[in-house]
């Protein structure tokens, strides 16, 4: 589905953002000693040098929490005046309740609806869309976002092709009215066809834990990472250019490129294929890897912090992930709330 979404009745911005990475550090050279691998290798291929890896002891819910809190604090919001919780996540801390629905207990959000979001990396992307729907509509006035996973938890450490990709995290966005500005367009898709190039085969409805299923390691992380990058690389252009052009925009229009951080090199490839100039490319890859739902939100909080979101930076972001699913959205930056 693709729109421009400019000339509805209600702007809708982020408000705050907030983001939070466990404190235990796993460089390249840690990786090397579990599998046959190398830092030169790693680097290379995916950009990565180190990720944040979670406490064996902590679950989607306790990354989003911190997260949550600084987000609601820049905003100026309350928990309790928040009155709907999305966490995008493939890494919930159970199949059920849904984290959003214990992130909000735990924030004491209880005037919200509260439900989870599953679209693989893609997640913080669809998690805005239905945001920004239901702000736009009048439905909500104060939500809040999360992308918080613990891939840590699902990735095979043996599996030297997908363990040295993904890091562990959490981030979240207030989604407001605003006075003007805001969310421009989005962009999103979904092809199903290419659903097993990337995904937890056991632990669902199809093929439950069983003794069989651990035999196999059929509770990791399984990747086709040829198909996955070629996958990624034409729609996270076609994507980009489609939005842009339904929001009468080029590529010239715009000030800031967040991409997923999947890798390096799938970017690399995006940008020159978009004809973006690299200075206006935001990557943190090098220090989190790949953090799926989380890595938009971590990304566009440490662009706050080092002053790339000013008011009327013209934003650009797109993604793509398990499903396989993909979306863009494309934003003029302001936080002034609606008064
Ligand atoms: N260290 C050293 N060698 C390795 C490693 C490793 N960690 N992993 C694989 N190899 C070897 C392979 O065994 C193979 O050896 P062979 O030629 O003797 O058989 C060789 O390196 C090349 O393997 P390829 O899989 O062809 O390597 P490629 O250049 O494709 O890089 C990678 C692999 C990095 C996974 C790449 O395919 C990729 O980036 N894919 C995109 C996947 C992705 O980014 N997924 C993120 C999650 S999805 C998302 O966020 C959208």
């Amino acid at each position: 589905m693709i729109a421009n979404v400019s000339g509805n009745h209600i702007a809708v911005g982020l408000t705050g953002l907030g983001f939070y990475a466990p404190e235990r550090v796993l460089t390249n050279e840690d990786l090397a000693a579990m599998v046959d691998t190398s830092d030169e290798w790693i680097t290379t291929r995916t950009g990565i040098k180190e990720r944040r890896i979670a406490e064996p002891e902590q679950a989607a819910s306790d990354l989003a929490l911190p997260a949550a809190r600084r987000a609601l604090e820049q905003a100026g919001v309350t928990a309790e005046e928040l009155d709907l919780v999305v966490v995008a996540t493939a890494t919930p801390d159970m199949l059920f309740p849904a984290t959003a629905a214990i992130l909000a207990d735990e924030l004491g959000a209880t005037r919200a609806a509260a439900y989870d979001l599953l679209a693989g990396c893609t997640g913080f992307v669809y998690a805005l869309s239905q945001v920004y729907g239901a702000v736009a509509a009048g439905l909500s006035r104060r939500a809040l976002i999360v992308g918080a996973e613990v891939l840590s938890k699902i990735t095979n450490w043996q599996d030297r092709s997908t363990c040295i990709l993904f890091g562990d995290g959490a981030g979240a966005a207030v989604v407001q009215p605003i006075t003007a500005g805001g969310i421009v367009g989005f962009e999103l898709g979904a092809d199903g066809s290419g659903g097993l190039d990337l995904c937890v085969p056991a632990g669902g409805s199809r093929r439950p834990v069983s003794p069989d299923v651990l035999e196999q390691e059929l509770q990791f992380i399984k990747m086709n990472g040829a198909e996955v990058f070629r996958f990624a690389t034409r729609v996270m252009v076609s994507s980009a250019e489609e939005l842009l052009a339904a929001c009468d925009a080029t590529v010239e229009d715009v000030d800031l490129y967040v991409p997923h951080q999947a890798n390096k090199r799938i970017v690399d490839h995006v940008v020159r294929n978009l004809g973006l100039d690299p200075e206006k490319v935001l990557m943190n890859i090098d220090r989190y890897g790949n953090t799926s739902s989380a890595s938009i939100p971590i990304c566009l909080a440490e662009a706050q912090a080092d002053g790339l979101l000013q008011e009327g930076t013209r934003v650009l972001i797109s993604a793509v992930g398990a499903g396989l699913t993909w979306g863009s959205v494309y934003l003029t930056w302001t936080t002034r709330g609606e008064e």
